[in-house]
């Protein structure tokens, strides 16, 4: 062995033994613990299998739209080698996985033509091999990707004919799958798509206007709130449809996935923790107050004015209480700064909201920095957005499908890529805010790490990475990172304590 070798099981050792205070057992024994991913970025396959193209491929293809200038054309390659990567899930111990369903693989030409029978076989099998593999399938129907033909017909969430089109996808996945698959996710993070996609014009279809970006097309003043709307009403026609024709049948939940930071105020002056109220508005409760509290936050209602569309009393009463469960995605904290009794200057909705966010207070961090901007790591985030998650509604279940550490490639070699002891650090200490916020009552039945493999980093291409898993995209090699050894260990503590205990029980 190596002197580097030596050193790096020592830290490994050193880190499970100093960071591990955390096991398996300070969580409820149902607790699902998984991986996510999403379709565009593992499945790669991009034209086989009658596939359509979507919003995402036309997109990445387009000169100057990703960082590093790559596609999800073959991405983790995973629609040929998701038997290899069940395997990798199986080893880890992972009881459930979440992943996301391509539109245009199950539906080409959305409601405008038939259902792809090749697409259909592709899920199956995923779906067949995981259960097979005692591993719970958590599904998403739409991460951000979109047959192409929608986004031409109609303007895709702009318009509300997606919300046919949406139901009818949705339904097609209920009756396809719906015999194995227990939890469905109808959208992953609209708030944070719809800010990227028609505010700051980085995600298709790139629509915004000045001053937050610079598009041929939108108006990031408005269309951001229209896309959210139709999409809200996407998820309440989906569960509708789940509910009066499936749901009793197949015995299944389904909810949807807000992407939600954290906030601090500044100072402790009113204003600040005024702007706090604000900056949380356009977080989950953005998409959660209309389906769990019959409208949009008070807030938003209250800087948007006009700008918000309005839900007649109809699509109010077809939205109320349509979720089973609430998903949060939850990776960092900022804190927040009042702009509306002080001038300042900020971007995207922190603009909207009158505020501006920042990592820094008296030039220290709130946290510690990882690869994406704005992304500090901040583990007591986690506690406390939970149980703000909790009050807010009545304590509805909860699963927390996304979290995870933003490594950085510039300048890395594969060696320390793969040594990502600040990843095991990120995990141990999330996870034991998590227990701790259990602890306090959140019912909280889930955590999916983001991700299982590097992937598809969307506007940053392959640049980021946030796998347990490590991939060599030039030859697809798969290599468990220290975190997925970390995880592994993780999840068979209670077996192992099980096992000691019983060994002390017979002696
Ligand atoms: C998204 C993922 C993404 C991750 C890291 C979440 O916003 O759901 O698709 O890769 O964050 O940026």
């Amino acid at each position: 062995m190596g002197s580097r070798k030596i050193f790096v099981t020592v830290l490994f050792f050193q880190l499970l033994s100093s960071v591990a205070c955390i096991s398996r057992s300070d969580f409820p024994s149902s607790f699902l613990f998984g991986t996510a991913t999403s379709s565009y970025q593992i499945e790669g396959a991009y034209l086989e299998g009658n596939k359509s193209l979507s919003n995402w491929d036309v997109f990445s293809h387009l000169p100057g739209t990703i960082k590093d200038g790559k596609n999800g054309d073959i991405a983790d390659d995973h629609y040929h080698r998701y038997m290899e990567d069940i395997k990798l899930m199986h080893d880890l111990g992972v009881n459930s996985y979440r992943f996301s369903i391509s539109w245009s693989r199950v539906l080409p030409r959305g409601r405008f033509g038939d259902v792809n029978a090749v697409g259909i076989e592709y899920y199956n099998r995923l779906i067949n091999a995981l259960l097979l593999r005692g591993i719970q399938p958590f599904v998403t129907l739409n991460h951000f990707d979109i047959p192409q033909e929608l986004e031409d017909r109609y303007g895709s969430w702009l318009s509300p004919q997606i919300r046919e089109d949406f139901g009818h996808f949705a339904e097609v996945c209920f009756k396809e799958f719906g015999d194995r698959v227990k939890f469905w996710i109808t959208f992953n993070e609209p708030n944070m798509f719809v800010e990227q996609a028609y505010k700051l014009g980085k995600y298709p279809p790139a629509h915004c206007s000045q001053p937050y970006g610079n598009c041929s097309t939108g108006d990031s003043e408005t269309e951001p709130y229209v896309a959210a709307h139709n999409i809200i009403l996407s998820h309440a026609t989906a569960v509708d449809i789940y509910r009066k024709a499936y749901q009793v049948k197949q015995g299944g939940s389904i909810g949807i996935v807000a992407s939600s930071k954290w906030y601090e105020p500044l100072t402790n002056s009113t204003a600040d923790r005024l702007a706090v109220e604000r900056a949380l508005a356009v977080e989950a409760p953005w998409i959660l107050d209309p389906i769990l509290l019959g409208d949009y936050p008070p807030q938003m209602l209250e800087i948007l004015g006009s700008r918000l569309p309005t839900f007649t009393i109809e699509e109010k009463k077809l939205l109320l209480n349509k979720l089973d469960f609430i998903g949060i995605n939850h990776y960092a904290s900022n804190y927040v700064k009042d702009c509306m009794f002080s001038s300042c200057d900020s971007d995207g909705y922190d603009r909207d909201a009158l505020l501006v966010t920042t990592g820094y207070k008296d030039g220290q961090l709130i946290g510690d920095l990882t690869a994406l901007p704005t992304f500090y790591a901040v583990p007591r985030g986690m506690e406390k957005m939970v149980l703000y998650i909790m009050e807010r509604y009545d304590n509805k279940p909860m699963y927390i499908t996304e979290n995870g550490y933003a490594q950085e490639t510039e300048g890395a070699s594969t060696d320390e890529l793969i040594n990502d002891t600040e990843r095991i650090k990120f995990i141990s200490s999330y996870l034991t805010y998590l227990s701790s916020a259990i602890s306090k009552g959140a019912d909280v039945r889930g955590y999916f790490f983001w991700s299982l493999i590097d992937n598809f980093e969307w506007a940053f291409g392959y640049t980021i990475r946030f796998g347990l898993i490590h991939v060599d995209f030039q030859t697809q090699k798969r290599t468990p990172k220290l975190s997925a050894k970390w995880y592994k260990k993780f999840l068979s503590s209670e077996k192992l304590q099980l096992k000691t205990k019983y060994l002390r029980h017979e002696v």
